[in-house]
């Protein structure tokens, strides 16, 4: 009995298929005629922008991939995890870059050496499904990606779920969506481990919060937006005028601190507003739904996600005894 075995190029046709066709096929189209998906981000600092081009970055389309990993950010310490357990290929959703993406040396050699393709899926992907809206508990009625005529200023307007009522209840969603109430226990286990109380991570320091209103709160229309797109006071301002029925406001991926002018707009126009979930759980809301997706498309392929866990730790707790007077020694050596 002969089984399949997927190649690159099965995976690239599965990724195109995903994103409905805006993936570059040949690499001159990388260059970015006409697709409206290969995009340069920068902030214009000399040096630092990178071109997205959806699609293959690394590898040669004939490479079997018995093995495949969602991610969303790719770094050194993905692709020495792919090389330890024999991953093939590596979808990232973010734009992935010479150095920035690899240790600070070249992607391709540090990828050839592990035999792992890589392909990137950023602006291609997004759009393709209605998770986010989800994930926070509302339906979309207007979706909107260039609010106010700024390019990337991302809003949705929502009907709230049936079986959500309250900011109680988007707030509780969410936290069971993200299973927070084990990410808490392990950091528990974490500190106690470490002997460090003071060890924080990322998705419980940024977990879901209540900015304006309480937790009793009717929800029903919601208005849902990502401050660093550039969303202003002016622009939620004008959606409440549009939708009056508007009581909500969700910021997610990122988010508004308590004394912010959106905020305060917020309590200006009487709605309530809610934190949603941070930028660190985007691999829940898009790279699981990816991830699915090319598991039925590729059922012969073993497929993982990579999760970024990200902890602070005070330098006097940091590591072994023995590292820390390691760091102590070599730094004497800096201060000569
Ligand atoms: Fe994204
Ligand atoms: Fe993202």
């Amino acid at each position: 009995m002969s089984h399949k075995i997927a190649t690159v190029a099965n995976v690239l046709s599965a990724l195109d298929t995903i994103c409905a066709g805006r993936l570059i096929k040949r690499a001159e189209d990388a260059f970015g005629r006409g697709s409206p998906f290969v995009v340069v981000k920068t902030s214009h600092l000399p040096g630092k922008a990178v071109t997205e081009t959806p699609g293959l970055v690394v590898g040669s389309p004939e490479k079997p991939v018995h093995k495949l990993a969602v991610s969303m950010t790719l770094t050194e310490s993905q692709i020495e995890l792919a090389g330890a357990t024999g991953v093939d290929a590596i979808i990232c959703h973010h734009p992935v870059a010479d150095a920035a993406s690899s240790g600070g040396v070249p992607l391709r050699g540090y990828a050839d050496l592990y035999n792992l393709a890589v392909f990137e899926a950023h602006e291609a992907f997004h759009g393709r499904h209605p998770g986010i809206a989800f994930i926070h508990g509302h339906k979309p009625i207007r979706v909107e990606i260039a609010y106010g005529g700024l390019p990337g200023n991302i809003m949705f307007v929502g009907k709230t779920l049936e079986e959500v009522k309250t900011v109680g209840d988007v707030i509780d969603r969410l936290g069971r969506f993200c299973d927070l109430t084990r990410e808490e226990s392990f950091l528990e286990l974490e500190r106690r481990e470490r002997e460090c109380s003071e060890i924080n991570e990322t998705c419980i320091a940024v977990s879901p919060q209540i900015l304006c209103g309480t937790r009793d709160d009717r929800v029903n229309f919601v208005v849902h937006f990502f401050p660093h797109t550039g969303f202003t006071t002016d622009h939620l301002r004008q959606v409440k005028h549009e939708h009056p029925d508007i009581d909500t406001a969700i910021v997610s991926i990122s988010r508004v601190k308590g004394e912010h002018p959106l905020v305060q707009t917020a309590r200006d126009l009487g709605i309530n507003m809610i934190a949603g979930n941070s930028h660190a759980l985007e691999i829940l809301e898009n790279g699981l739904p990816m991830a699915f997706a090319l598991q039925e498309l590729l059922p012969e392929v073993e497929i993982y996600i990579f999760r970024e866990r990200v902890t602070s730790v005070p330098i006097s707790r940091f590591g072994s005894e023995a590292v820390r007077q390691y760091g102590r020694t070599m730094s004497s050596h800096l201060l000569k």
